[in-house]
Parts: structure tokens; C-alpha cells; sequence
């Protein structure tokens, strides 16, 4: 959640929603009434870009498309991070002023033209994928007291193309109108990398894979869905004879895997496991029986609600769901536990890691800003309005995971992933729902066992697989599973993206 990822600042935003005030029960019902898709009408204004900072951007290159006339893609090559490879960043613009940035490296050791592309998105809702960037899996980590990088070399760029991608709008450096719902960026994106291949011939040939963490177990499947959509509908373009003018640009995205870790994807399930984490984990528990007792009589009217919520995906059903099962997480955030790790106390305040500080304040510099062209001057970690909309919105109960079997019976490789200390989006919730998926492969799910997944002779963890669709429990990590085990989350995406099994 931000929660997942910024769950960080999850949490925290989870208590003020709790206690949301009869003024915003109302304004969900009203704002369902007049208008489903937005509820910026009553926040304050979106963030805009400052001129001051725009104006002195240079961009190497700036790229359109005959076929998306609503779009242009920017870019700068800024030298920042402490890698010798090739790095583009930039914006995604729509003429609806819609500001998607990003930031890109080229994979240290694989040849470029084989390489593949992996595209990162960050949870909250509302936080920033420099998050992944500077914390997890980029080629640099932030030093302590936010002045400095680091060079990272268990960073994804190892052997893929990396890109990090600040969305949905107004979280990181994005800016422009507001919009709180996880579908609704998938066109920009499926836009943003036909731009991106088109505008950079040299990846033609990069397979793409689409991955998230938190709430990106929310837009991970969706992202994909748009993609798949897109691809289906140019292929039967392309098939029919019937492109229209400039199409011939576009091109089938080479969209070959999902990958979502300690996610939030089906709710419905994964709520019911709250209690096992906090008590009766592999590790220590963290509350009492009686309080995991609690969480357990509660799940039946949990369920019920998620279950309207599952049926009727809007914010008046699926509002009701949050508030009350995410009570359950209250509760464990006042045991003082991290709600990210069980294995430790929540420390450096609401986010828990202090590290986030020193991001916020190494991307609030003006240097980093100009060089990385950002034309935004504030940049936040994880953005509480951003956050507050999706959940006034019933972003966060819906049903995602129904995105997933089209894009398995579609040949496109799933994996689930979790650090087995996480408390959020623990791993007993994920492997339930990956086994109650139903798909073609589910008996076959079922019916396999889990193997030893080794790193250097060493247990890293325990995966299942079959078919195209594999669960990974990663041994010693909490919510942010690269932070935790760098080496052992490398070899994972070095064996998924390569197409290698996990035993
Ligand atoms: C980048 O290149 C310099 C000069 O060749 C080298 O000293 C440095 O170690 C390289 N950095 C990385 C991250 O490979
Ligand atoms: C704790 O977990 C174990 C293994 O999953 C299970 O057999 C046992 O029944 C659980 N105990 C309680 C009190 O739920
Ligand atoms: C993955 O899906 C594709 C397309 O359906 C299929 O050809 C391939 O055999 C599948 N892979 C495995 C390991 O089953």
C-alpha cells in the first residue's frame, strides 16, 4: 500500500481515513452521483509546473508520433546516478495536461539491442517510484542525510533496462490534473512506450515487462490490461489491412510478463490473513492471541463488504469495505510493530524507514531537480492527497486481480512475489490468492509443490510454478523485498526476465 509502498505513509493515511468525517461520506456519495471517474472537484487545485523551472529545461529530444497527435515524449540524458550507462529522463505529455516522469537506465551488463525492458511503479497509492529507485532496485541508493548517491550494484539494471515511472499524476515529479483511479493511467502509459520505443529504435527488440510493488498489485494488472487491449486491437488493425494514417509507427508492444511484489491485488482474500501474520508467522508474533481473534471476528462482515464491493466497482460500495476492514490494520499500528516488517519496531516516524527523509530532501535539491529536468520544485515521497483520492474514490477494495487470467490465457508470464516478514501484504494472503486464481493452469497451480529456490548454493526462498504463473515466498524480507535482499531479489528478476525456472 503505500500502503503498500508508501505504506509507508499508508498507514498513517489509513488512520485519518478511518475517522473520515461525515462531510467526506457525503461528498463520496454526491461525487459518485455526478461524477464517476473524478473527484478532483473538491480537492485543492493540482500541482502545475514552475515556470522558472520549465523554462530552463534542455531537452535532447522531444519526440511525437503522427498516430498519438495528444502526445509527446521529453527527454534529457542527466548524469546523476553513480552508473557509467546510458540514462534518459523526462516527461510523458498530454495535451490534457497530464505530466508523466520518468526516468530511465540502460542494463550495465547485457548488450543493448537484447536486453529487456522492465518498467517499475511504486504503490501508495501515492508514492513516488524513486522510491524503488533510490531504496530498492536502482543502479544507486541515497547516502545517509539525503546529499549523496551511492552506486548499487545489485540494481535490476544488471542485465534490463530499467524504467521508473512516477504515476499516477501529481506523486513524485508528475504533475497536472488529478486522477484517482488505478485503470485510468493505463492508456498514458501504453502510449508513454509506444513514444518510448518508437523514439529509441535501438530497444526494438527488448521484451517488456511491467512491475510493481504495494499498490502496484493494483496497477501492475492494469497497466498490463491496457497494453494487452492496445496490442490486441493494433494486431487486428495490422491483420485487417485497416491502419490509419501514421499507425504504421505504432508497433504490438512486446509485453511479456507481469510482476508484482508483496502487492495488493485481491483483497478479498488477502484480508483474511491479517491475523496469521501478526500471530502465528514464521516469525515472532506481534500482537496478542485475543487481539488476532479480533481481526479474525471481524473478517465475515470484511468479506461481505469487499464481496459488494467486487460486484459493483464504485466508490459507493467499495468505500465501506476500507473503512471498515482496514481497521484490522489499526490495530497493529498501534502495537507500535513496523507494519512493513514484523521483524522490527516502526521507526524514524510514520514512514518507518528513515531512508525516505533522505530521499525527500536529495530530490528537493534544486541541482538534482535541474539535472534530472524535473518541473516540478516540491517533491514529496508519497503524496496524502493523492492517497485520500484514491480512497474516497473505493480505489483500493476493487478487484484487480480479475485483470490477471486474460493475461495468462494470453501467453503473458505472471509472477507473485513477497518478502515472508511483511505484514501489509503478507505472503500468506498472496500465495492464497495466487492458488484460488481461477485460470486454465489452477489444478495444475494446485497440485505443485513448493520447491527450494536457491541463491549461491544458499535458500533464498520457496517458489511454485506452472504454466506461465509462478509465486515466490522470499526468505528474510519485509515489504520492500530489494531493500531487504538485494542479491536475492537480483537473481529473481535475472531468472524471470530471462525466462530461467526458480528450482
Ligand atoms: C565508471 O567508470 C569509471 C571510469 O572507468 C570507473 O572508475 C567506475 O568504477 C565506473 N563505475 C561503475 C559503477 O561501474
Ligand atoms: C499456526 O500455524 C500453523 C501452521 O500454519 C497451524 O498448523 C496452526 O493451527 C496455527 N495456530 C493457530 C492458533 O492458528
Ligand atoms: C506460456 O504461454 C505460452 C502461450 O500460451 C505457451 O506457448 C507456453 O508453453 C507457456 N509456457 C509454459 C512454461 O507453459
Amino acid at each position: 500500500m503505500k500502503l503498500l509502498t508508501s505504506s509507508l505513509v499508508g498507514l498513517f493515511l489509513v488512520a485519518s481515513a478511518v475517522v473520515a468525517t461525515p462531510a467526506q461520506h457525503a461528498f463520496v456519495a454526491h461525487h459518485e452521483a455526478l461524477n464517476p471517474s473524478s473527484a478532483s472537484s473538491e480537492f485543492p487545485p493540482a500541482r502545475s509546473a514552475s515556470a522558472s523551472l520549465a523554462s530552463a529545461n534542455k531537452w535532447t529530444k522531444i519526440t511525437t508520433m503522427e498516430a498519438l497527435p495528444n502526445y509527446q515524449l521529453r527527454v534529457k540524458e542527466p548524469k546523476l546516478c553513480s552508473t557509467n550507462s546510458t540514462q534518459y529522463s523526462g516527461y510523458l505529455d498530454t495535451a490534457e495536461d497530464r505530466h508523466f516522469f520518468f526516468w530511465f537506465f540502460e542494463a550495465r551488463n547485457a548488450k543493448r539491442e537484447d536486453a529487456p525492458i522492465i518498467l517499475w511503479m511504486n504503490g501508495g497509492p501515492g508514492c513516488s517510484s524513486f522510491t524503488g529507485l533510490l531504496m530498492e532496485l536502482g543502479p544507486c541508493r541515497v547516502d545517509k542525510g539525503g546529499e549523496t548517491l551511492s552506486f548499487n550494484k545489485y540494481g535490476w539494471d544488471d542485465k534490463a533496462h530499467v524504467i521508473f515511472l512516477d504515476q499516477p499524476l501529481n506523486v513524485g515529479y508528475s504533475y497536472g490534473k488529478d486522477v484517482f483511479n488505478s485503470m485510468e493511467a493505463g492508456k498514458d502509459v501504453y502510449n508513454f512506450l509506444q513514444l518510448f520505443y518508437y523514439s529509441f529504435p535501438e530497444y526494438a527488440k527488448s521484451e517488456l515487462h511491467i512491475f510493481g510493488e504495494s499498490y502496484g498489485g493494483h496497477y501492475v494488472p492494469a497497466t498490463a490490461k491496457a497494453i494487452h487491449e492496445g496490442n490486441v486491437e493494433h494486431s487486428a488493425k495490422i491483420a485487417g489491412g485497416q491502419l490509419g494514417a501514421g499507425e504504421g509507427e505504432k508497433r504490438v508492444l512486446p509485453l511479456t510478463s507481469i510482476g508484482i511484489g508483496n502487492g495488493l491485488t485481491d483483497p478479498l482474500v488477502q484480508y483474511k490473513y491479517y491475523s496469521q501474520m501478526a500471530c502465528n508467522s514464521t516469525y515472532a508474533p506481534v500482537l496478542r492471541q485475543d487481539e488476532c481473534d479480533a481481526m479474525d471476528s471481524s473478517y465475515p462482515t470484511c468479506k461481505r463488504l469487499i464481496n459488494a464491493c467486487y460486484k459493483w466497482k464504485n466508490a459507493l460500495a467499495c468505500y465501506p469495505a476500507e473503512m471498515y476492514c482496514n481497521q484490522v490494520l489499526l490495530a497493529y499500528q498501534r502495537s507500535g510493530a513496523n507494519p512493513y516488517d514484523v521483524r522490527t519496531p516502526c521507526e524514524g516516524g510514520n514512514l518507518c524507514y528513515p531512508i525516505l527523509a533522505d530521499i525527500d530532501k536529495f530530490l528537493n535539491m534544486p541541482e538534482v531537480q535541474k539535472e534530472l529536468g524535473s518541473d516540478v520544485s516540491k517533491f514529496e515521497s508519497c503524496s496524502q492527497k493523492v492517497y485520500t483520492g484514491f480512497t474516497l474514490n473505493g480505489d483500493w477494495m476493487k478487484p484487480y486481480v480479475f485483470e490477471i487470467p486474460p493475461l495468462l490465457e494470453a501467453g503473458i508470464r505472471v509472477l507473485i512475489y513477497a518478502g515472508d516478514a511483511d505484514f501489509i501484504c503478507n505472503w500468506y494472503g498472496n500465495k492464497a490468492w495466487a492458488q484460488e486464481l481461477e485460470w486454465s493452469g489452477s489444478q495444475g497451480f494446485g497440485s505443485e509443490s513448493d520447491h527450494e529456490w536457491a541463491v549461491d548454493g544458499k535458500a533464498a526462498g520457496e517458489a511454485r510454478s506452472h504454466k506461465n504463473f509462478s509465486f515466490v515466498r522470499v526468505f528474510g524480507a519485509g515489504h520492500m523485498a530489494p531493500y531487504d535482499q538485494p542479491e536475492n531479489l537480483l537473481d529473481l528478476v535475472n531468472r524471470w526476465v530471462s525466462n530461467k525456472p526458480f528450482y
